[in-house]
């Protein structure tokens, strides 16, 4: 299964996406709230229920200690977010200067999350944040960079409005750059279209010069309860216009992801038995409800 980084240019919908994506996919499911920014899904669905002793930060210690502490301390540092524990959330930083401990976590982090979706079968997404560049180049600090080099499939978040294509149009040509120099190939990078605005996706695909992979609908109940918390709207559920377009967007996102590796014929990844032990870390925690 995939391993699929969001971006954006500012503020289109990363998260609520990302979230919606990890709670429909059909398969385990793994969003990494990796922001540089900070995580906000603390705060919104889960509802302060995740202490600041949970997630990404404290795998920046682990990772000091070696490959073996990061994968245990990867499995421990997971949320369930639902009751039979198959979808997980990687909770975020709690402070943005917190970004600065992560720079050489990022690529031993990646690792770990391909192994979690090539042998365990999950759709990991990754909450990259917003784009932001230096002299062309990622930012090291400011995006996790190393996470979008190796991830599978890099989407942009924009809405079919003037604005979002507008800042979206001064990034694509540079992530693509950096995506052929250092990730697996210009083309991981495609658009995920917020159904906000005018533009329709083939206009949106023509204007930004990249693929729209999936499209979700403007759904301002289900994004408000995501990115929110509170009291689910009436009918929320896997039958609400987001999360069952969201479902649709996991299917399109693996087939893109299967066409890619089709094409470019990867060689397989050497087996890593330290990072496989975290797989049976994960299976130990499998059973939702509370952690504390
Ligand atoms: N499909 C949607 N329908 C309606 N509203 C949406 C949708 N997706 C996102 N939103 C709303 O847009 C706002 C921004 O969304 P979100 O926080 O997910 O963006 P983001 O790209 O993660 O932003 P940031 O870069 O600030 O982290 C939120 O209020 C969210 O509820
Ligand atoms: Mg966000």
């Amino acid at each position: 299964m995939p391993v699929t980084a969001l971006v954006s240019a500012k503020s289109c919908g990363v998260t609520t996406s990302a979230l919606a994506l990890t709670l429909s996919s059909n398969r385990p499911s793994l969003l990494a709230e990796c922001d540089p920014a900070g995580g906000t899904v603390r705060a919104g669905i889960m509802q302060g229920q995740v202490t600041a002793g949970y997630g990404l930060y404290h795998l920046a210690a682990a990772e000091r200690t070696g490959a073996d502490a990061l994968a245990g301390a990867f499995a421990s540092h997971l949320w369930p977010l639902d009751a039979a524990g198959q979808r997980k959330l990687l909770p975020g930083l709690t402070d943005p200067a917190q970004a600065a401990a992560l720079g050489r976590t990022w690529p031993a982090l990646s690792e770990i999350m391909h192994v979690l979706s090539e042998e365990a079968g999950y759709d990991v997404f990754i909450d990259a944040g917003r784009v932001a560049l230096e002299s062309g180049r990622l930012h090291t600090t400011l995006t996790p960079a190393p996470l979008l080099y190796q991830a599978d499939l890099v989407l942009m978040v924009v809405r079919g409005t003037e604005q979002s294509l507008t800042l979206a149009r001064h990034l694509i040509t540079p992530l693509r750059a950096e995506l052929a120099e250092h990730g697996s190939g210009a083309d991981a990078l495609g658009l995920l279209l917020i159904e906000d605005g005018p533009s329709r996706a083939h206009q949106v695909a023509e204007a930004l010069k990249a693929p729209v992979l999936a499209a979700l609908p403007w759904d301002a109940g289900t994004a408000g309860y995501l990115s929110n918390g509170g009291r689910p709207p009436r009918g929320y559920g896997l039958r609400s216009p987001l999360l069952r377009h969201a479902r649709t967007a996991t299917e399109n996102f693996e087939a893109a992801a299967s066409r890619r590796h089709i094409q470019r014929q990867y060689p397989a990844r050497p087996a890593n038995p330290q990072l496989s032990g975290v797989l049976a870390r994960l299976s130990q925690n499998h059973g939702g409800g509370k952690r504390g």
